[in-house]
């Protein structure tokens, strides 16, 4: 399986942080946050990784990261998301790289404490499809929210008013090579992006999505409020990391 970290879009929400650096790039407690993806992939064994990344510092990238000496990488893969068209749209730049296997994308913004060793296995025992990762949280109007029906998820509505649950779907998912056919027959949603939301309904419809329930703690820290939280969970409660 390889591994995805998707760090585009030009993170106008921590503006005016973001006006000099891309957000990725911001300190979490003692790390930069990309480091966080990167070490929630590498110690769930995947070690072949793409970052993808977009806006005027993506060479800060190459400069921090090089080839991933820090994580015990070989080499990193980059590519360069134009506009923040969703992040399905920064993920569609990843196809020539997955090459035919299963992906795991990790959001650049996403921390979590515990490890995905187990739900990365469970996926590879899945003949096909998608698995998804899901918390409960007290604000689910912030993010994809699952809908479920006789214990199962039956759909996943972005950012709704009214929640029909209070699990959210964390920015870690996986994957198989259909996904690129998936993101083809996208259409840009309201706020004009291809959405992560609709590429996982489209699993569900099809019947080959499955998911988990996150133990430990999970954050974005794409907000003042979130970034700040992020790095308190990190330096209180350690995080998955590798560095
Ligand atoms: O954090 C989990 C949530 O992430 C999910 O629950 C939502 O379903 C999903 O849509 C997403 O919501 P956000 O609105 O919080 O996503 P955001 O626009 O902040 O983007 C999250 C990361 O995705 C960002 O740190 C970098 C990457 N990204 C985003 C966009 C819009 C890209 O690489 N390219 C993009 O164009």
């Amino acid at each position: 399986m390889k591994g995805i970290i998707l760090a585009g879009g030009l993170g106008t929400r921590l503006a005016p942080l973001t006006n000099i650096t891309n957000k990725h790039l911001l300190p979490v407690w003692d790390k930069p946050m990309i480091y966080y993806p990167i070490g929630c992939l590498v110690n769930a064994g995947i070690t072949d990784i793409m970052i993808v990344t977009g806006g005027n510092y993506a060479g800060d990238f190459l400069r921090l990261l090089r080839n991933g000496e820090d994580f015990g990488l070989k080499r990193l893969n980059y590519a360069y998301q134009k506009g923040e068209g969703g992040i399905a749209d920064a993920l569609r730049l990843c196809e020539g790289f997955a090459d035919g296997d299963s992906v795991c994308v990790v959001l650049g913004d996403n921390i979590i404490e515990t490890n995905i060793n187990r739900a990365v296995s469970d996926f590879g025992k899945q003949d096909r499809g998608a698995k998804i990762i899901l918390k409960e949280v007290p604000d689910p109007e912030r993010f994809g929210v699952a809908e479920f029906s006789g214990g199962r998820v039956i759909g996943i509505e972005e950012k709704p008013k009214a929640p029909k649950s209070k699990h959210a779907v964390i920015g870690i998912y996986m994957y198989d090579a259909r996904v690129f056919d998936i993101i083809r027959t996208l259409k840009p949603s309201g706020r004009g992006e291809l959405e992560i939301t609709d590429v996982n309904n489209a699993y569900i419809k099809d019947g080959s999505m499955t998911c988990e329930v996150l133990e430990g703690w999970w954050t974005d820290a794409g907000t003042f409020e979130s970034l700040h939280r992020a790095t308190c969970l990190v330096k209180e409660g350690g995080a998955n990391r590798v560095t």
